[in-house]
């Protein structure tokens, strides 16, 4: 069977440990090492990787583009609009050539459908960049740099303050496969998907929603901020969002009601002095750049799993 790596909730929990457990093994065998130079082993040798990207990135297309050269395979960073994608090629098509050409694809979409007919018609593996869903690739970084700070995230109050967007619904399937409490705290309008609250709930933690901010952070151990206006918003909704929103932003007073010892985490790009300070992000709870740092080594276990190397 196939292992597509499509999000956290539908994959298994014995591979998202496995995964986790080889990312830090493999970022451990790199330290004080050049960026550029080649990872002990080279699992990727003689493979090619398609990236796609139907949204803009930062983070994901160079770490995916860099972790891919440290196992000694090659990429191929393809725009959607670039591509017969663009200009009605159905996707099952463009799966079914694509897998002609490379050995994995990793796709950033905007519709859950369209990652998922990739995976259907595609005969290689196929990865989750983001959708409007979910982000499982982030969260993978995220529990690995809690892990790298705190040890397990078991049992632990993790917190998401804001929009119950993509990220958050990752977050929730999280909560459910490693087994720690999530709570929401943002306005009714933006909570986030049910269906990502009910899985977690299902897998036995404890799933609250809480409308106050500083009653929702106390004894949280990881708290959690994101953009208030995601890629797949309308701008026309900028100013709808930030009033919705004010009182939801992420600073040292808030943080100051979590645990002295909770950590900080926002996946970037994020928007200093709307839904967090910089104070936050640049003092002592915050794990941001650990976080994105972890973006590659998290997805370079990722693809090995997908490609069981
Ligand atoms: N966090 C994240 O996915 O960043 P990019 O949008 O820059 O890839």
């Amino acid at each position: 069977m196939m292992k597509h790596f499509l999000d956290i909730h539908t994959t298994s929990k014995d591979d998202l440990r496995s995964i986790i457990d080889q990312a830090h093994a493999m970022k451990s065998a790199r330290k004080d090492r050049p960026k550029g130079a080649a990872d002990d082993s080279q699992p990727l040798a003689g493979r090619m990787v398609a990236l796609i990207f139907e949204k803009p990135s930062t983070r994901t297309r160079v770490s995916f583009d860099v972790g891919v050269r440290q196992m000694g395979g090659q990429t191929m960073v393809l725009s959607g609009s670039e591509m017969q994608l663009g200009h009605g090629e159905t996707i099952a098509d463009t799966a079914r050539v694509l897998s002609r050409y490379v050995d994995l694809i990793m796709i950033r979409t905007f519709e859950e459908a369209t990652l998922q007919e990739m995976a259907e018609y595609a005969d290689v593996p196929v990865i989750n960049g983001l959708t409007n869903r979910t982000h499982p690739c982030q969260i993978m970084a995220d529990v690995m740099t809690f892990e790298e700070h705190r040890g397990p995230i078991a049992g632990k109050k993790t917190v998401w303050v804001g929009d119950g967007n993509n990220v958050c619904a990752s977050v929730a399937h999280a909560a459910g496969q490693f087994g720690f409490d999530f709570t929401f705290t943002g306005p009714p309008q933006l909570d986030p998907e049910a269906e990502a609250l009910d899985f977690a709930r299902a897998q036995g933690v404890q799933v609250a929603i809480e409308r106050d901010p500083v009653k929702a952070v106390q004894g949280a151990d990881l708290v959690f901020a994101d953009t208030w206006v995601s890629m797949h918003d309308p701008q026309s909704a900028k100013e709808r969002r930030h009033n919705q929103l004010r009182g939801y932003q992420v600073n040292e007073e808030l943080m100051s009601h979590a645990k002295p010892d909770s950590l900080f985490m926002h996946c970037l790009p994020a928007h200093r002095e709307d839904e967090v300070t910089s104070a936050v992000m640049d003092g002592p709870h915050s794990v941001i750049w650990d976080e994105a740092e972890n973006r590659l080594h998290a997805q370079k276990a990722v693809m090995r799993h997908c490609l069981g190397l």
